[in-house]
Order: C-alpha cells, then sequence, then structure tokens
C-alpha cells in the first residue's frame, strides 16, 4: 500500500499544485513509484504532462461508474509517474462533487484498488480545510503544508495545523505531520526573510529545503508543466525539488518506526 501524502494550505496560491506537481515527478526520478491525484474540483494537473487531451477522464468518471479504476488512471511519459487526473466535471456540479467525495468511504474505495500497487500517493486538494480535504486527510498517513512566506500567512498556518490535529484526534489517529514547506521565499525581500526566521526557529517541522520565489513557476504553471520540462536549461529550481524529496524521504523514515508503536501487535509464539 502506498504511503499517502496530502497536500493541504488554508490560504488559496500558496504554491501547492506547484509543489504536488514538482515534487511528485521529484519522487518519480528518485525511484519511487509515483501517483499524483488531482482532488481540487477546480484543479487540471498535468494536462501537459500527458498526451495532451484537453478533457482527461479521471476520478469524477469513475465515481459516475463511468470508467474502471484502470482506465482512470493515466501513465506520463516519466517512468513512475502516474496521475489520477480530476475527470471531466460540469462547473455546475462542483458541491455535489465535493458531497460525494466526502461521504463516507466513496474516496477510500476509489482510491485504495488504484494506489496498492505505488510507493507513494501525493493528493492536492483545495485551498481551506474544507470537506474535501478532510475526507482526503481521513485517508492519509502523511499531511504536507505550503506556506507561503509572507507575515499574513502565520495566521492560515495555525488554522491549518488545528484542522490536522482535529482530524488526528477524530477519524484519522494514524495521521502525521510530514512537514512545512516554505514556498515564495524572496531572498530580496526582508518581510519575506524574517517570516522565515520566525517559523524555522519558532515551529516544529519546516523543511530545510525551501522553494524560492521565481519567475519560471509561473511560466510552468501556465503551460502545465513541471518547471524542469520547459525548454532551455534545466533550471536550478528543479533541483529544489530533488533536495525536498530527499528530505521528506528521511522524515518518513524517521516517523515510520513511531507508527509502528501505534498499532497492537498480536502475540507471536517464538518456539
Ligand atoms: N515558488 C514560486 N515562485 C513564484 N511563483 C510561484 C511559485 N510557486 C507557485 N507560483 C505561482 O503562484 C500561483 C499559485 O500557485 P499554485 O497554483 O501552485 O498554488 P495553489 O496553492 O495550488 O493554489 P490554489 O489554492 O488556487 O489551488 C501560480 O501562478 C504559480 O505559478
Ligand atoms: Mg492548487
Amino acid at each position: 500500500m502506498a504511503r499517502r501524502i496530502v497536500l493541504t494550505s488554508q490560504k488559496g496560491g500558496v504554491g501547492k499544485t506547484t509543489v504536488a506537481l514538482n515534487l511528485a515527478l521529484a519522487f518519480a526520478e528518485r525511484g519511487k513509484r509515483t501517483l499524483l491525484v488531482d482532488l481540487d474540483p477546480q484543479g487540471g494537473i498535468g494536462h501537459a504532462l500527458a498526451r495532451g487531451d484537453t478533457e482527461l477522464v479521471g476520478l469524477t468518471d469513475l465515481l459516475m461508474g463511468q470508467i474502471t479504476a484502470e482506465e482512470a488512471v493515466l501513465p506520463t511519459r516519466v517512468a513512475n509517474l502516474t496521475l489520477l487526473p480530476r475527470g471531466r466535471l460540469d462547473p455546475a456540479e462542483v458541491s455535489e462533487y465535493e458531497l460525494a467525495l466526502a461521504s463516507g468511504p466513496v474516496l477510500r474505495r476509489a482510491l485504495d484498488p488504484i494506489d496498492a500497487r505505488f510507493d507513494l500517493t501525493l493528493i492536492d486538494t483545495p485551498s481551506g480545510v474544507g470537506i474535501v480535504t478532510r475526507a482526503a486527510l481521513g485517508l492519509a498517513d502523511y499531511a504536507l503544508i505550503p506556506f507561503q512566506a509572507e507575515a499574513l500567512a502565520l495566521r492560515s498556518l495555525s488554522q491549518v495545523l488545528r484542522a490536522i490535529d482535529r482530524v488526528r484526534a477524530g477519524e484519522n489517529p494514524r495521521l502525521e505531520m510530514l512537514g512545512i514547506v516554505p514556498t515564495m521565499v524572496d531572498r530580496n525581500d526582508d518581510s519575506s526573510l524574517a517570516v522565515m526566521n520566525d517559523v524555522w526557529s519558532g515551529l516544529w517541522g519546516v523543511t530545510d529545503t525551501s522553494i524560492p520565489r521565481a519567475a519560471i513557476f509561473a511560466r510552468a504553471s501556465l503551460a502545465g508543466l513541471p518547471v524542469g520540462f520547459l525548454a532551455g536549461r534545466p533550471p536550478p529550481e528543479a533541483r529544489r525539488f530533488d533536495l525536498l524529496a530527499a528530505e521528506l524521504e528521511g522524515a518518513m523514515d524517521e516517523i515510520s518506526p513511531r507508527k509502528e508503536e501505534h498499532h497492537d501487535r498480536p502475540a507471536r509464539a517464538l518456539l
């Protein structure tokens, strides 16, 4: 069974989708069989990564029983990287879709048979901890929080941390915090650096690897591509995600033995 990582943030536009896509690619390139799930009703991960289809089938079509699990996933041109796109969704039906996703075991039933053959599942969510994100946190092993390095972001960070605590106290005691990833860090902006100093010194779980603010991300997201896929010289920003993937692999290995302790083990016979 894949280890499931949910990317979540209270605030919108902080770089969740950017981190999800580039990090999924980095894990895949490091040899992990990786599934990237687009759980954002507004999402559109991977249109360009896949085959250029304008309307990819995916989770919505699967939930409506129109396609099989096998048909819902989309292999990419990158070995080890597979997408589970959002699927075809009429904007007028977003609320129904969200309610369906969040009702009982619907999401788990859809995902269990799909991600059993992967090492890692990254789940991109809409901003805020609404019902869809909560459903994803309910079946995840880890939460990863992209955090935009600016002064007003600290409040929204505490809101999402509280939401994670609630899920852990309720429906999913296995949920662990994997990390808070600083994004859009602007080295030329004193207030961005001051926020970074505050979070690195004052908060547990902030990753050493941060993602700088760089114009190339806007170009990459317009093209629907990871930064390393744009034409030209490989940008240094792409390397950041390899460093982040390595750091998170280490963090997961550290957390895993602790996770095992949560479970009661059956008695074993020695002789
Ligand atoms: N490190 C970065 N530097 C500069 N721009 C960035 C960076 N990361 C993301 N962006 C840009 O910021 C915008 C928002 O990023 P993204 O879509 O990843 O955020 P999000 O948290 O997924 O948003 P939403 O809450 O709407 O889903 C995009 O235009 C993206 O190109
Ligand atoms: Mg997004």
